[in-house]
């Protein structure tokens, strides 16, 4: 069984990054610039963001960190995102989610400019990536595809599994599985709250992507012998043994599951640290279209 180091891949990809950023720089480029819009104060949105800001300096990229409180009005919000949509300076930014009861998601999501959107949640991203068009890709997925190419893992005329179909896990990462690339040529099957006996599916699958959000529901029993298994279930419970006050936990029982996976991700340190690598490759691209 390999363990799959999401951490020690996605600082690989944050180096390769920088190095290449410290070329732009050399050229007499500016450097990539990423914004992030927060709303109210969130723990896990707080944190993802301080994490977002970090990698940003990581690689060299100049990040700015636009924060409100949760009385924002969606039309003054709105007004934010037109506002960076205009602004040369800023090469891609992101509203992190999730928003304020009073403020339609939806509807700032489609506000953003889809050259700048590089969460890729925009309907004209998440179009152009579902028939293979350059596009910017939702990370998570595209963190995922990475782990896959970069641990050398064959996908093709694999039947690949994804537990969840969520629009920026579920849906995406099932369309990259069964696209005509490498990794990619799989045979997707997607299970959800109604599909029927989840298990005899599971027990069929080469590759499984359990994002479900339910804690350590892929069991021993349900995977087979030599599967390759991404959890990418990040669930916070109650554990007051942490400092925190909880403890991460993915989709997947790994201490049972995980003798019988070729490969697995743990969590922490699987595909989370991927996923913000993701963001600062998207934003690299949007920064690369700019000067071209
Ligand atoms: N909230 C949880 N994950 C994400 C993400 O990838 N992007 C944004 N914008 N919000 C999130």
């Amino acid at each position: 069984m390999t363990l799959i180091d999401g951490k020690k891949t996605a600082n690989d990809i944050k180096l390769e990054i920088a190095a290449e950023v410290a070329d732009m720089v050399a050229r007499g480029e500016r450097a990539p610039h990423l914004a992030a819009i927060l709303v109210g104060h969130d723990g896990g949105s707080e944190t993802y963001v301080a994490n977002k800001v970090k990698a940003c300096e990581m690689c060299g990229f100049q990040s700015t960190l636009l924060r409100f409180e949760d009385t924002i009005t969606e039309e003054e919000l709105l007004a934010e995102i037109d506002r960076l949509n205009s602004d040369e300076s800023v090469d891609g930014f992101i509203v992190q989610l999730p928003l304020p009861r009073h403020i339609d998601e939806q509807k700032v999501t489609e506000a953003i400019d889809p050259q700048k959107d590089v969460d890729g949640f925009h309907p004209v991203n998440v179009g152009k990536m579902s028939i293979g068009l350059p596009c910017f890709k939702s990370a998570t997925p595209s963190g995922i595809m990475d782990l896959l190419e970069r641990y050398g893992i064959e996908t093709r005329g694999k039947h690949a599994v994804v537990l969840g179909r969520s629009n920026i896990v579920g849906k995406p990462i099932a369309t990259l599985l069964m696209q005509k690339a490498n990794p990619g040529n799989c045979t997707v099957t997607v299970c959800h709250s109604a599909t029927p006996d989840i298990a005899k599916i599971t027990r069929d699958a080469d590759i499984i992507i359990a994002a479900l959000g339910s804690p350590e529901f892929l069991k021993e029993e349900m995977v087979k012998e030599g599967a390759v298994v991404i959890d990418v279930g990040t669930t916070r419970v109650p554990d007051a043994s942490r400092k925190s006050g909880f403890r991460l936990t993915g989709d997947v029982d790994f201490e049972h599951v995980a003798p019988k996976c070729s490969f697995i991700t743990p969590v922490p340190g699987g595909v989370g640290p991927m996923t913000i690598c993701s963001l600062m490759k998207n934003t690299l691209q949007a920064r690369k279209q700019k000067v071209k």
